[in-house]
């Protein structure tokens, strides 16, 4: 066997969270939400913490914006915008029930002074937009199926100047694009095949021939749903195969518990969205 030793370069991050404060689930709007099964707060809110602990401890920035009574989804921050370049392509969520979250994102931008389009069509920002700068030049990949609008993909293309690939997600448990595909640094990515259509597969395919794919077992521990700077790989602790994978490649993964946000089908990225200038 060929072992190739791969030098993994971690690079500082900023992101923005928003706190469990008022999480609960109160709807269900993804397979995994089942308002039968009770929801820890004070629980909810420690596993937070040490998420928020752990991205400053690898020295990352993290913002947090106000959590608001009414919105129990608003700790999943992905959900709020997509940044590239200093330019915030904002939301605009598809269930009602989460409308309002929106305009604190908004909020927070415009007073730290972020370039803010406002959107016209239905997107969930990092649900379903991912950004790999160093992949030809620097590429969205972009999610459609359950949430985001695919007319969303060509505005955010439109507003960011980047280009956006459209993948079509065919599997409702991988209801956003960052449930089944992270980058893993700047140039490479992770993903779960079987959440898109054959032929976004061969897409990806062709994009991206070294990436790592994931198994049922790491897409449905929420392994997925992962934050990298390109050396530290903070994932769902529930994900050891795909922690061992990636620690085979030289990246270091660093597990976290989120048992109770993931009541709320969510997990690691979906609590942090990255502010890239
Ligand atoms: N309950 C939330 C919803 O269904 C979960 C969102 C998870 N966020 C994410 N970026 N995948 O909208």
């Amino acid at each position: 066997m060929v072992f190739v030793n791969q030098q993994r370069v971690p690079r500082k991050r900023t992101y923005l969270m928003c706190p469990p404060e008022h999480f609960g689930v109160e709807y269900a709007i993804n397979p995994w939400m089942d308002m039968s099964v009770p929801v820890d707060p004070d629980l909810a809110v420690k596993q937070w913490d040490r998420l928020r602990e752990t991205l400053v401890g690898l020295g990352h920035t993290v913002h947090v914006l106000p959590a608001q009574p009414g919105l129990p989804d608003m700790v999943f921050a992905a959900n709020g915008a997509f940044v590239v370049d200093g330019t915030v392509y904002g939301a605009r969520f598809k269930h009602e029930q989460r409308t309002a979250e929106a305009a604190g994102h908004r909020a927070f931008y415009e007073s730290q002074g972020w370039h803010f389009v406002a959107p016209t069509e239905t997107n969930e920002g990092e649900g379903d937009f991912a950004y790999v700068p160093d992949a030809h030049g620097g590429l969205i990949l972009a999610g459609y199926g359950f949430r985001t609008d695919p007319a969303a993909h060509a505005e955010a293309q439109e507003v960011l100047g980047r280009p956006v690939v459209s993948l079509r997600l065919v599997d409702p448990r991988f209801y956003h694009l960052d449930v089944a595909l992270a980058a893993l640094d700047d140039g490479n990515i992770v993903y779960f095949p079987g959440a898109f259509s054959v032929a976004s597969q061969r897409v990806l395919a062709q994009l991206f021939p070294d990436a790592v794919l994931a198994d049922d077992a790491d897409v449905l521990a929420f392994g997925l749903n992962l934050v990298s700077d390109g050396y530290h790989v903070v994932l769902n602790s529930e994900a050891t195969g795909l922690a061992h994978k990636l620690a085979a490649m030289g990246y270091q993964p660093v597990p976290v518990e989120l048992t109770e946000v993931r009541k709320g089908g969510g997990s690691v990225k979906c609590c942090i969205a990255e502010l890239r200038d």
